[in-house]
């Protein structure tokens, strides 16, 4: 199709269309490469419509004729899924353009028959309004886009800050931007404005934040200074550094400052007190190892050793951690190496595991085998989990995304995708057998959510079963309980669908079970139980902590923890206690009722 044969056909489809007409000239110059002129930039942004299956195009916006990094849209053919915007905001005087090359798969070929042309417009409005029934009420989301890996977080003047690995042009995973939130209380989440963008170097991935209280960078004194991946054809690590405590960050004109010949990623920096220098570990997913780097300034970098050849080594090792724990009862302290890795968890898919050993600034030493793996958490949504630099009275505190690469990018929701977990504060405890392990439990912060007082009870329960009804979607149920060996004992959450979950104690393990929960088919991955050994006292306290979409399990002492997605079409309202193979006892059942004010 001739450029001028193209104008004949856009001003008969877009007869009645004037102003759009006017605003936008859309040019198809053949070969799927379409221009699109932005002929008014009074407006504050122009909204692309987006259709989620069908190929990314790329986006390529020129400013006064120099093209942005690329942005990769799926716009729409024939049928708008969700509109995003494109800030015109910063191109105020500026010639505006879009080079969009079409994405090759099912597209036909005349792609000026796409819907996308006759929908995209400008606009001073983009509502950030809720419409997703799946959106969790206390835990942290973006407002529209893309989440996945938590990064960069810190803990400065009493604001906990948050970034995510963000795509603001569509709710699946591409063009990785940094996101930014913040909480004074980590359940009530501000947003803020992207705080890192794509640049030359490739799109931002995962990575830390430090903040140089004594300005060994030289970027002045408390500079926020975050550390990620730059990713294109190759993975080298950045650096940026904010000088207004976290809201916007400058690039570093000496980026990458750490390059490697094979991939590697997401940076976890931090403060070494004993060897006086920073530490930073980095992945190399594909050789299952993690690599350690030391530096003066968090510009120069050298690599010191490396760990690898421990715990699951069946899959990409990604987004490590590395920090002192030491046990309350003992005072022994000892490193624990955090590496998420992807598949292979313990119910398919994403995961989170540890290991606990020594660390001289140089090189990891793991207390156990090379064959034990330990898992920070049993549930499948439950997946590059990070610790807060910083963080408040010595604390540990980490946070993970809710989600999983197996069915990520197809979770029933459309304006956003994904959550992270409440955040948890993570103690060292020494099991029965001399080793040391990590154990997990909510940050307490999150109890200012309990309202009114809770629903109190106690009772013996058969294979009748007993039921309370709960108080609402967001509810956190605490139960202890002791069970008769041999039997089996159920806490079934239902709703008036006859959806139902299930956590099974057998004494040995609980078996949490989503098969019935609600919407599953969106991937045969998600219907599958997820199991966690029980801790080895006789009396057994479980945690579980509902916000809408998810499930948080916990032992009351943090022995195991497990995460998992729900999508119910109604919310459950019941719970009931089933016991089979002989009665079991509940001491104490308490279900709070969940209010964020
Ligand atoms: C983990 C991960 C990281 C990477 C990021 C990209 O989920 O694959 O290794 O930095 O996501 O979004």
């Amino acid at each position: 199709m001739t450029i001028k044969r193209f104008f004949l056909t856009v001003s008969v489809l877009l007869a009645g269309l004037s102003a759009y007409a006017q605003d936008l000239r859309i040019d198809d110059l053949g070969n799927r490469n379409v221009i699109v002129r932005v002929n008014d930039l009074s407006k504050k942004y122009l909204l692309l419509p987006v259709q989620e299956d069908v190929p990314e195009s790329g986006v390529f916006v020129t400013v006064n004729g120099v093209a942005e990094p690329v942005r990769n849209v799926r716009l729409a053919v024939d049928r708008v899924d969700y509109m995003v915007p494109l800030s015109l905001e910063p191109y105020k005087d500026c010639t505006v353009a879009l080079d969009i090359h079409i994405g090759d798969g099912h597209r036909r070929t005349d792609v000026i028959k796409d819907i996308c042309w006759e929908k995209m417009h400008l606009s001073d409005e983009f509502s950030l309004e809720n419409i997703e029934k799946y959106r969790p009420v206390f835990h942290h989301t973006p407002q529209y886009g893309w989440m996945n890996d938590p990064n960069g977080m810190f803990y400065k003047d009493g604001v906990y800050h948050l970034y995510y690995q963000f795509n603001p042009y569509g709710s699946m995973w591409g063009n990785m931007h940094w996101g930014h939130s913040s909480s004074t209380d980590l359940v009530h989440w501000e947003h803020h404005p992207v705080a890192i963008a794509p640049d030359q170097w490739g799109t931002i991935f995962s990575g830390s934040a430090v903040v140089d209280k004594n300005n060994t960078s030289g970027f002045g004194e408390n500079a926020v200074v975050a550390m990620y991946t730059s990713c294109s054809l190759t993975q080298k690590q950045s650096i940026a550094y904010s000088l207004d405590g976290g809201m916007t960050y400058t690039k570093y004109a000496g980026n990458p400052v750490v390059q490697a010949p094979q991939e590697c990623r997401d940076p976890k920096v931090f403060w070494n007190e004993e060897a006086g220098c920073w530490n930073c570990v980095l992945v190399s997913p594909l050789e299952y190892e993690a690599w350690f780097y030391t530096s003066p300034d968090l510009k120069n970098w050298t690599k010191q050793g490396e760990f690898g050849g421990h715990g699951n080594t069946s899959a990409i090792w990604e987004c490590p951690d590395l920090f002192k724990l030491t046990d309350p009862v003992s005072g022994d302290s000892k490193w624990v190496l955090l590496i998420n890795i992807n598949p292979g968890g313990p119910a398919g898919g994403s995961a989170t595991q540890y290991f606990v050993g020594d660390f001289d600034g140089k090189n990891f030493v793991c207390d156990t085998a090379p064959e034990v793996v330990n898992w920070l958490d049993y549930g499948k949504d439950h997946y590059a989990t990070v610790t807060w630099s910083h963080a408040p009275e010595g604390r540990t505190m980490a946070i993970a995304w809710m989600s999983n690469w197996q069915y990520a990018n197809q979770l029933p929701t459309r304006q956003f995708r994904s959550a992270n977990s409440l955040a948890r504060d993570l103690t060292l405890a020494k099991t029965s057998d001399g080793t040391y392990r990590v154990c997990v439990l909510p940050s307490p912060e999150m109890e200012v959510l309990r309202t009114g007082k809770p629903l109190v009870t106690s009772f013996s329960a058969g294979k009748n079963g007993r039921s309370v009804a709960l108080p609402s979607e967001l509810c956190e149920i605490d139960v202890k309980f002791t069970a008769k060996k041999g039997s089996k004992l159920t806490f079934r959450l239902s709703n008036d669908q006859g959806e139902y979950v299930d956590l099974v104690y057998d004494g040995k393990s609980y078996v949490f079970d989503r098969a019935k929960s609600g919407a599953t088919d969106f991937s045969q991955d998600f219907a599958v139980p997820t199991t966690a050994p029980a801790s080895e006292s006789v009396e057994q306290n479980v945690r579980m902590i509902m916000d809408v979409s998810s499930i948080e399990m916990f032992d009351g002492k943090g022995w195991w923890a497990m995460t998992n997605l729900v999508y119910p079409s109604v919310p459950y309202n019941k719970l009931e206690v089933i016991s089979e193979n002989g009665t079991s006892r509940v001491k104490s059942l308490k279900i709070y009722s969940l209010t964020l004010n």
